[in-house]
């Protein structure tokens, strides 16, 4: 190819790399693809090394992610210092295969982003010390990103979301309510005065040896008690959901949590079994458990719903509420929120399932 040298006023044969330095200054690619600035997102905050190449409209060009869930249930929970191993053990292999996908050169990457925080400091050490390794050899800019902002940002990703917005992030390791009023603008409204609600549901499955269910023993907890919650029936006990004298938007799931164990420690002296074996009302307790929680959840939005509106921090029609995180994957607690949201004029918008969890999509 021959491209015009003004100053020469020649016509001359380039290098290969001035052609692609030209063509990028036109955003274009040889062949058929357009190029925009690509991002290679990196996450390892908890138990999932996830990896992914998204463009900047938003196209996921490559995406690899490596779960830990599988061992972390047989070891009874999170051991920091095995899921720092399998990072070590997977991280390459998965930014690897999320590059292998993308069909895209290292060397065409824009920038690295990857999670430095908050979460298991082992893990996210192992996610960035590949990342800084990487944007030395490669020569690119490191983006360091907040992962609950992350979270809270994804559905621009599937939806058109104009700010401001209300996010509710409901995971394992994190509960809030956030007014989002830019890409790093929030006004936190309410969090966990103790463990996120993923949290609880973990610690409710396992109480419940749900690893031994033959239809949940690959599934995390609060999938679990999710797939068993169909089955049971949420009238079955009677748990009145926390806080619901508490004139704030906080959340609390231990005292749901203990007052769940007690129930399990009665039936399990009902039905004459001992703590390692599946109670036959196993369901039942999933699925009161989940409701209890939903109701909680549900509770306090709506209290921060009412607080923005009032204050004209959200639109009085049409504001939006964006639930994301772990839990909001949960289609039963998708529906209360739905209810909530019909009932207030607003909209409910989740970013699908896969895109709730973990993944490297969010950070990129
Ligand atoms: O967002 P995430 O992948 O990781 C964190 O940042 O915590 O969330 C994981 C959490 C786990 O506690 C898991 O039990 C929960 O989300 N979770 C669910 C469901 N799927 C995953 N909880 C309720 N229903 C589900 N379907
Ligand atoms: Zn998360």
């Amino acid at each position: 190819m021959l491209i015009l040298n003004k100053t020469a006023g020649v016509f001359f044969k380039p290098s290969k790399r001035k052609v692609y330095e030209f063509l990028r200054s036109f955003n274009f690619h040889p062949g058929t693809q357009f190029l925009h600035k690509i991002v290679l997102g990196i996450e390892t905050s908890c138990d999932d090394t996830a990896a992914a190449v998204v463009d900047e409209t938003g196209n996921v060009l490559g995406e690899a992610i490596h779960s830990q869930t599988e061992v972390h249930l047989k070891t009874g929970g999170i051991v920091p210092a095995v899921a720092q191993q399998l990072h070590r053990d997977n991280i390459q292999r998965i930014v690897q295969e999320a590059l292998s996908a993308s069909r895209i050169s290292p060397s065409d990457l824009s920038a690295i982003a990857t999670t430095i925080k908050p979460g298991l400091a082992l893990s996210l050490g192992v996610g960035l010390s590949f990342s800084l390794q990487l944007v030395g050899q490669l020569k690119k800019p490191f983006i360091p990103i907040h992962h609950m902002e992350a979270h809270a940002l994804t559905i621009r990703l599937t939806n058109k979301v104009e700010f401001p917005f209300l996010v509710l992030l409901i995971s394992g390791g994190h509960c809030l309510l956030a007014l989002v009023q830019g890409v790093s603008d929030f006004l936190l409204l309410g969090k966990s005065l103790d463990i996120a609600p993923g949290d609880m549901l973990d610690k409710v499955a396992r109480r419940l040896s749900l690893i031994k269910h033959p239809e949940c023993s690959t599934m995390s907890g609060g999938k679990a008690i999710e797939h068993l919650a169909k089955q049971g029936n949420r009238f079955h006990f009677d748990i009145k959901p926390p806080l619901h004298r508490a004139k704030n938007c906080d959340f609390s799931f231990t005292g749901l949590q203990q007052v769940t164990n007690k129930r399990i420690m009665k039936k399990e002296k009902e039905e004459g079994i001992e703590e390692g074996q599946v109670l036959s009302s196993a369901a039942d307790i999933a699925a009161t458990v989940q409701h209890t929680m939903a109701c909680h959840i549900v509770r306090r939005t709506h209290r921060a719903i009412l607080f923005c509106k009032q204050r004209d921090l959200l639109p009085q029609n049409n504001a939006v509420l964006v639930a994301s995180g772990g839990v909001a994957s949960n289609f039963y607690v998708r529906r209360a929120l739905e209810i909530l949201t019909n009932a207030t004029q607003c909209t409910l918008l989740c970013p699908p399932p896969r895109l709730c969890t973990d993944n490297g999509i969010m950070i990129a």
